[in-house]
């Protein structure tokens, strides 16, 4: 795939945003970090940049909103959200909040959370994308998995050249720190990702410190062994079906819901959270799943279904 370096014009803005609409990856600046921009309502556009980046993992990623009536659409909406965005939106703040029902969202963006972190950010290029857009961007910093986020536009192709299908130019980002995360849980604020908005600045409008990440749901939900469980008892790497399973499939076999018949790791990845929910709702006692091949996405696949197959705590 050639990548096409998007000038800030009127004509490479309109391009990006028709790029988004397709369901294409498409880099672009905010003050932050470059952000790697996928359509967040599509799955397939989603899975594809956990392929690009190469991520061993399905982390939860930030919705990004061009305005605050998305952001109400998508989320429930307590004071504290509304005293912290009118106070540092746009700008460097991203905000954990519960979804609402309807919203839309990939359930790749959230990791199968009921939770998703919102972002509007204060770069004017990623507003005009945003809005031009039309729909929330789901979007990681935009350099390969375990390297360091890119700030200026070639950093982005230093890292994912050939991977994406174009980088909106914007010129250097002006934080060059990720944005701080705050989840939002009742009245309670917690700090969950120091950033380039300061702590003290969220902690004298709210006139009362930030609340410390304990090990609660809302403080690293990717790290929780099994915080995507279904109902059912799961058994991995399934070659041959047992009687009265459920049959979660990966290629030519006879199955209940097939991740990807043709063996294709972006289609399976766009399918495994809305195929694992709907299997959980046939209410069978075990779930089996075919093996998939442990490559690329097929990593991040096997990592979520480990999670999801793990012993409870209850
Ligand atoms: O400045 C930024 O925030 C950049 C630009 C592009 O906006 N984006 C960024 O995204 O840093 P990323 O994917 O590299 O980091 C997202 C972080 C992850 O550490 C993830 O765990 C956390 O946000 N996160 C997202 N949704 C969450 C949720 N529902 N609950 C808890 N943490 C969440
Ligand atoms: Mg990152």
């Amino acid at each position: 795939m050639r990548t096409e370096h998007l000038e800030d014009t009127s004509g490479g803005l309109s391009r990006a945003a028709a790029l988004l609409r397709e369901g294409a990856l498409v880099a672009f600046p905010t003050e932050t970090v470059y952000g790697l921009g996928a359509d967040a309502t599509s799955d397939h556009a989603v899975a594809r940049i956990f392929e690009a980046k190469g991520r061993p993992r399905f982390n939860p990623l930030i919705a990004h909103v061009p305005d605050l009536e998305t952001a109400k659409r998508l989320v429930e909406w307590p004071d504290t959200a509304d005293r912290l965005a009118q106070a540092f939106w746009p700008g460097p703040l991203t905000l954990v909040l519960p979804l609402r029902a309807g919203h839309g969202l990939s359930p790749l963006v959230t990791a199968g959370l009921e939770t998703v972190g919102l972002r509007l950010p204060g770069h004017p290029l990623a507003r005009r994308l945003l809005a031009e857009a039309g729909r929330p961007v789901a979007a990681p910093s935009a350099n390969p998995s375990g390297r360091i986020s890119p700030t200026t536009a070639a950093h982005v192709l230093a890292g994912l050249d050939g991977r994406i299908e174009a980088v909106l130019d914007g010129g250097a980002c002006p934080v060059g720190l990720e944005s701080t995360i705050v989840g939002i849980d009742g009245t309670r604020a917690v700090l969950l990702r120091e950033g380039g908005l300061p702590d003290h600045a969220i902690e004298s409008c709210l006139g009362h410190p930030l609340a410390a990440r304990e090990g609660d749901a809302l403080t690293a939900p990717g790290q929780l062994a099994s915080h995507y469980a279904p109902g059912a008892a799961m058994r991995l790497e399934a070659e041959a079906w047992r009687p009265g399973e459920l049959r979660l499939g990966f290629g030519e076999v006879e199955s209940d819901m097939n991740l990807s018949r043709s063996g294709d790791l972006v289609e399976a990845a766009a399918n495994l959270f809305g195929h694992l929910h709907r299997l959980d709702a046939m209410q069978g006692e075990v779930i089996a799943v075919s093996p998939v091949p442990d490559t690329g996405l097929g990593r991040a696949i096997n990592d979520r279904l480990r999670r999801a197959a793990a012993p409870r705590d209850g």
